[in-house]
């Protein structure tokens, strides 16, 4: 069961720990995902899968937001990157009572378990995002709810990337918000969708935008002239500061009995 990706986030966990801690993503998405939390059930187990879940910093701010109680919790992680499914497990055992089970990819025989699945801008790196979806939804239980956030071509970040594939002469090899939607219709599964906007702002230097050019494009980078990369985010600089405004798309998907 080797976890497939198109990323390693465990080569660049430095520059997404930098992104996480000068954006206001997180808060944006948890608010977002909170207005669903009433169709969750107020008893009894919650089994809930966090596909994606990276070192766990998010799945640990969810969980206190969602406030269920430790006995009530039964988690499971699947998470590609060694490094962060063992952070992840260890970060949020205070959670739950009961074992926490991870994984670097979802087993195929889960099916009908989940009552709720969160994917937390994961779905990006997933190399069969059909195949991804498909699966993920036939382990949500019925009801089961599965929430997923995921940014779409207006994101100038997503655009970073689609400006420095077209230089490399290569496709762009991570998916979009257009291509989930996309996908959920093409499997005709329903869902709603909300925006959530966020923001990104750090100080201006060559290192820090090496740090979230390092998180968007990974090994690419290396491959791409210095100062052509360096200057896609100088359109954002102002006042010593890059600042980005913008947001993502949210995916609520529900199993009904
Ligand atoms: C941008 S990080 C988000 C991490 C976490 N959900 C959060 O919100 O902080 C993307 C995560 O997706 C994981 N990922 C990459 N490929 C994946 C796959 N095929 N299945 C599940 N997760 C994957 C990465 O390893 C990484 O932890």
């Amino acid at each position: 069961m080797p976890g497939q990706t198109t990323k390693d986030f465990g080569a660049i966990r430095d520059d997404y720990a930098f992104f996480e801690a000068q954006s206001t993503e997180a808060a944006g998405d948890l608010d977002g995902y909170a207005r669903h939390f009433a169709d969750l059930p107020a008893a009894g187990p919650l089994r809930m899968l966090d596909f994606g879940c990276g070192p766990g910093g998010f799945t640990g701010k969810f969980l206190a937001r969602l406030g269920v109680a430790p006995e009530r919790l039964r988690l499971s992680l699947v998470e590609p990157a060694d490094v962060y499914r063992q952070t992840a497990t260890a970060a949020l055992a205070p959670f739950t009572q009961h074992p926490i089970e991870a994984w670097p990819a979802l087993p195929d025989d889960r099916a009908d378990c989940f009552d709720l699945v969160v994917s937390n801008h994961a779905l990006y790196y997933v190399p069969d995002l059909e195949g991804a979806l498909k699966q993920i939804v036939r382990a949500l239980a019925r009801p089961g709810l599965f929430l997923t956030a995921i940014a779409g071509l207006d994101n100038p970040l997503v655009q970073v990337w689609v400006r420095s594939f077209a230089l490399l002469g290569k496709p762009v090899p991570y998916h979009t918000a257009e291509d989930v939607e996309s996908a959920l219709n093409r499997l005709g599964v329903p869902f709603e969708k909300q925006r959530v906007g966020y923001d990104l702002a750090f100080d201006d230097s060559e290192e820090n935008r090496l740090k979230i050019l390092r998180f968007l494009l990974a090994e690419h980078l290396a491959e791409l002239p210095p100062q052509a990369a360096l200057d896609q985010l100088a359109p954002y600089s102002t006042g010593g500061r890059i600042v980005i405004a913008t947001g993502n798309e949210q995916f609520a998907i529900r199993k009904t009995v």
